[in-house]
């Protein structure tokens, strides 16, 4: 039979879709193997139990995991490492099918970082396509993801949690693409230079989005947000109004808002302090070009804040942020 030129263009705009909706289904070559109940030879049951099992010679590893949800707490302590959800489209964390589990709050644990789900104490290490959860729940500090990672990357990944979901500490990160839900300081951190782009920040209630706790002056630590979504998480509660864009996690907390698309409204305020008598000077905050069907009808930033113009966008592109060196470390793929 022959094709008309309508059925060829409808062949052809199928073959580009299923081209766009790339998925990763079965483990890339070498990769270790993650399935949940698996009594299958040179599987893992668990990701702790792969991670283990990654060579100690410099060389660089990959663990694949099939859906499931693991219940257990991760530590990485090990360079060049990327791990892969399944997932029938890398580029969409709504369509992640492997979670990681884990209940703990900092106060038992010992310290923030020893609540993570997932705890990465090395460099290098990318993540693609899972979800990691803490669910402890309001009241206390539980982390989700602590990330003490230089050239880290975070490639449609959701992190769900309540209280300080994302411990972002220090090194060099990418968080692209993925979900970052919470409701008080919940993307946290000291010596981090985190840049995230293309995510959907979903909030619970009342709180802070970010808590950047930058301690120095010559500190490089810095939070640079660039088109992201703000919108309510599937629990809010009297989010609208209530929220803020960060608080001030000592004296040189710095953090950046470019292009923000809000779908839940913020406080008029945006940002604020840690107290009515913390020192501002040193605080930079700002935001540029926030729209969306949200912006409050009255913005009131804290004079001490930065009034940001079109040029903010070079200055704190990702280029500026990161190096231009960056392309050799992170997925570019995930930045368009
Ligand atoms: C994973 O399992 C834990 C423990 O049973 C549970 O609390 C959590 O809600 C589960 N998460 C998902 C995404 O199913
Ligand atoms: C977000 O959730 C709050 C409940 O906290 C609700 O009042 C508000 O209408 C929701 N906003 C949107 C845009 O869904
Ligand atoms: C403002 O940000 C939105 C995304 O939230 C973007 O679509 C729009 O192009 C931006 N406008 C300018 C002038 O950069």
């Amino acid at each position: 039979m022959y094709r008309t030129w309508w059925t060829t263009l409808l062949f052809a705009l199928s073959v580009a879709g299923t081209a766009l909706a790339a998925g990763r289904t079965s483990p890339p070559s070498g990769a270790k193997v993650v399935r949940q109940g698996t009594t299958t030879s040179g599987e893992y049951a668990t990701l702790s139990a792969a991670v283990a099992a990654l060579p100690d010679d410099g060389t660089a590893q990959s663990i694949f995991i099939y859906a499931g949800n693991y219940t257990e707490q991760v530590y990485i302590d090990r360079d060049d490492v990327t791990i892969y959800g399944y997932t029938t489209d890398v580029q969409k964390y709504t369509h992640n099918v492997v979670t990681i589990s884990h209940m703990q709050d900092a106060a038992r644990a010992g310290s923030d970082d020893a609540s993570g789900t997932l705890r990465i104490h090395s460099n290098n290490v990318k993540l693609y396509n899972i979800n990691i959860e803490n669910t402890r729940g309001p009241g206390s500090q539980a982390i989700a993801l602590s990330a003490y990672s230089d050239q880290f990357g975070a490639y449609a990944v959701g992190l769900y949690g309540y209280q300080d979901t994302l411990l972002a500490q220090s090194g060099n990160q990418v968080y692209l693409k993925g979900y970052i839900e919470g409701a008080t300081d919940f993307i946290f951190g000291q010596h981090a230079v985190s840049y995230f782009q293309g995510n959907t920040i979903a909030v619970t209630a009342g709180g802070c989005i970010t808590a950047n706790g930058r301690g120095s002056s010559d500190d490089p630590s810095i939070y640079v947000f660039n088109n992201n979504v703000v919108k309510n998480s599937s629990t809010a509660s009297s989010t609208p109004g209530n929220y803020f864009f960060g608080r001030a996690w000592g004296v040189y907390s710095r953090v950046i808002f470019l292009n923000t698309d809000l779908e839940v409204t913020p406080n008029a305020a945006i940002w604020k302090a840690w107290s009515d008598t913390q020192d501002t000077t040193n605080i930079f905050y700002g935001d540029y070009n926030t729209t969306g069907s949200d912006v409050p009808s009255k913005v009131s930033e804290p004079s001490w804040t930065q009034k940001l113009t079109s040029s903010a966008e070079s200055t704190y592109s990702i280029t500026s942020v990161l190096g231009s060196s960056y392309t050799s470390w992170v997925d570019t793929a995930y930045l368009s």
